[in-house]
């Protein structure tokens, strides 16, 4: 028999729940990743006595009591609220689409008047079948939001002009007629207090973990520990890219320490105008109300990704989404491995769904 019974390949979110529920079931767990972190992209830096979310904002929210209990019984999360503030050619206006953004755009006062005016620009631009990502936007909203706070932002994300996406990256506008600038519909939101790492520490308690370990460099001397592979990766890089590479939109983050208290006000500022290059400015401090005499903040630019760069957003488009679904049907048929996660699905997940599709999995696994 082999020492371990999982060898977990990424101790991110998905790695570090299926290797908790596995410890609590009397499995012996190693997990390795080839960063030197766990964690995976919720790790947090310490610097200045300030948690830095080094590979983008993480902001945790679920509609789940089980998951937000789930979390909460490894660390106490606060009660932050995101409420980002978009910058538009230097004119402030709170997101999401709400009372607030209505008055500073056009000084109207009741949800009547704002719906009459976003009524009112709809019915001008007259898009009976929209073609693209901007005749979608103007149908749902008008001319002056999506000129103000979509189109800059979208088309830096995206890397290319809003007339040139397809409609359906966009399905709803979620537009709101009171004043409430709390970002998320969900009833739990928060950050956990001291950071994410207390998270994926608890998580990995009873584990043995190997950092700086890539599974493909050590694939025979690490198979030959466990029964069972439990691979969170690139789902094409497990089959060594034999169906072409899966495309991702990707990220570069400029950090900066500042020598001063408060740079901006707000955890998350967006820049919605196509001229500045970054989409937004990450003040990490915010996140957990900070009162550090210096301050860190995140530049934020979307990139083209290339083989080797981080890969952040899946590009679920036909093209990608069939070669995925060559992929899957392959990973169906490996025998002891078990796939898991953002890069392994190749989808977007949010934190709360990557901890619940974990769980689901363990408790199918595990009958509990
Ligand atoms: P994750 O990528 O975290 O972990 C996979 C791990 O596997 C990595 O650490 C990697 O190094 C390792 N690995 C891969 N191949 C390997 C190999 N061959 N050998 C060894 N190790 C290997 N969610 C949310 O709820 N609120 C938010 O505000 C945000 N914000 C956000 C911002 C940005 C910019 C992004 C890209 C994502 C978010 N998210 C988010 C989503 C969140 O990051 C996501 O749900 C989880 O990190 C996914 O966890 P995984 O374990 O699936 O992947």
């Amino acid at each position: 028999t082999k020492p371990f019974d999982y060898l977990i390949v990424g101790a991110g979110l998905w790695g570090c729940v299926f290797a908790h529920q596995a410890v609590k079931h009397g499995k012996k767990t190693l997990v390795v990743d080839r960063r030197g972190h766990i964690g995976g992209n919720t790790y947090c830096e310490n610097v200045e006595g300030i948690n830095v979310h080094k590979y983008g904002a993480h902001i945790f929210h679920t509609n789940d009591k089980p998951i937000w209990d789930f979390v909460n019984s490894f660390v106490e999360f606060n009660r932050y609220t995101n409420s980002p503030i978009a910058n538009f050619k230097g004119e402030l206006y709170n997101l999401p689409f709400n009372m607030n953004t209505f008055y500073s755009l056009w000084k109207v006062k009741t949800p009547e008047e704002a719906r009459a005016k976003i009524a009112e620009q709809v019915r001008q631009a007259d898009i009976t079948d929209p073609q693209n990502l901007e005749e979608q936007a103007i149908s749902l909203v008008g001319t002056d939001i999506y000129h103000k706070l979509i189109k800059g932002y979208t088309e830096k994300q995206w890397g290319r002009k809003a007339t040139e996406l397809p409609s359906f990256i966009i399905k709803r506008l979620p537009v709101r007629f009171t004043y409430d600038n709390n970002y998320f519909n969900d009833k739990y939101q928060g950050i956990p207090i001291g950071g994410y790492n207390k998270l994926s520490e608890g998580l990995l308690e009873g584990s043995e973990v190997r950092l700086g370990t890539d599974y493909f460099a050590n694939r025979k001397e690490l198979e030959a520990l466990a029964e069972t592979v439990v691979y969170t990766g690139k789902i094409d890089e497990y089959f060594d890219f034999r169906f072409g590479s899966l495309e991702y939109r990707s990220l570069r983050f400029e950090h900066q320490l500042l020598d001063q208290e408060n740079f901006q006000g707000n955890a998350v500022v967006n820049y919605t105008e196509a001229e500045v290059p970054y989409t937004r400015i990450i003040e990490h401090k915010h996140f957990e109300f900070g009162t550090q005499p210096k301050t860190v903040v995140t530049y934020e630019y979307p990139q083209e990704w290339t083989q080797g760069a981080e890969p952040y957003y899946p590009i679920n488009d036909t093209r990608n989404d069939e070669v995925f679904r060559k992929y899957k049907e392959l990973a169906e048929n490996e025998s002891n491995v078990i796939f898991g996660g953002r890069l392994a699905e190749y989808r977007y997940y949010d934190m709360h769904q990557v901890i619940g599709s974990a769980l689901k999995r363990t408790k199918v696994l595990f009958q509990s």
